[in-house]
């Protein structure tokens, strides 16, 4: 008799387990499914990116903060280039005129952008923001 009840009880358990599981899984798609849970998100490729937060964290130390200049030149002959000659030259070094910029440059395609490789959408907000000065 004894054993039976035992048995039951552990059942019991069970099912309350597992009613308590499928409660939070639909609390758990409830919440991740809310609109403005987007805001919380953290940056990924593809999401729309400041460039001027790009710039500010990662550029005006050396290039001032509205691009006048300071250990770097200023920026503003960069409105010019195309989007291309502004990758090449930010992530590799590569003036459009075909010399290679000094050392104190960074290469960003080596050291990122914020300490994640530097995406296409950073690259492009960028340049607009520099030529939006
Ligand atoms: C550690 C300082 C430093 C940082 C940080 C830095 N730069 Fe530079 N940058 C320089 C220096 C110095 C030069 C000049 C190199 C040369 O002409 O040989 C330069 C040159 C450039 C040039 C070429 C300009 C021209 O007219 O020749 C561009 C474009 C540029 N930087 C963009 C950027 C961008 C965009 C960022 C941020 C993503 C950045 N730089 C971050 C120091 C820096």
């Amino acid at each position: 008799m004894g054993a039976g009840r035992e048995f039951s009880a552990a059942v019991g358990f069970v099912a309350l387990a597992a009613a308590i599981a499928v409660g939070s899984y639909f609390t758990g798609v409830r919440m991740s499914g809310g609109g403005d849970g987007a805001a919380m998100q953290p940056p990924t490729a593809g999401a729309p990116v400041n460039g001027q937060a790009v710039y500010a964290g990662n550029c005006a130390g050396c290039h001032g903060a509205q691009a006048e200049g300071g250990v770097g030149p200023g920026l503003a002959e960069v409105k010019t280039w195309s989007e291309g000659a502004f990758r090449e030259a930010v992530l590799n070094g590569k003036h459009p005129s075909g010399r290679t910029l000094g050392t104190v440059m960074p290469r960003f395609a080596q050291t990122g952008l914020d300490g994640a490789p530097a995406t296409p959408e950073q690259m492009t907000a960028l340049l607009a923001y520099l030529q939006g000065l």
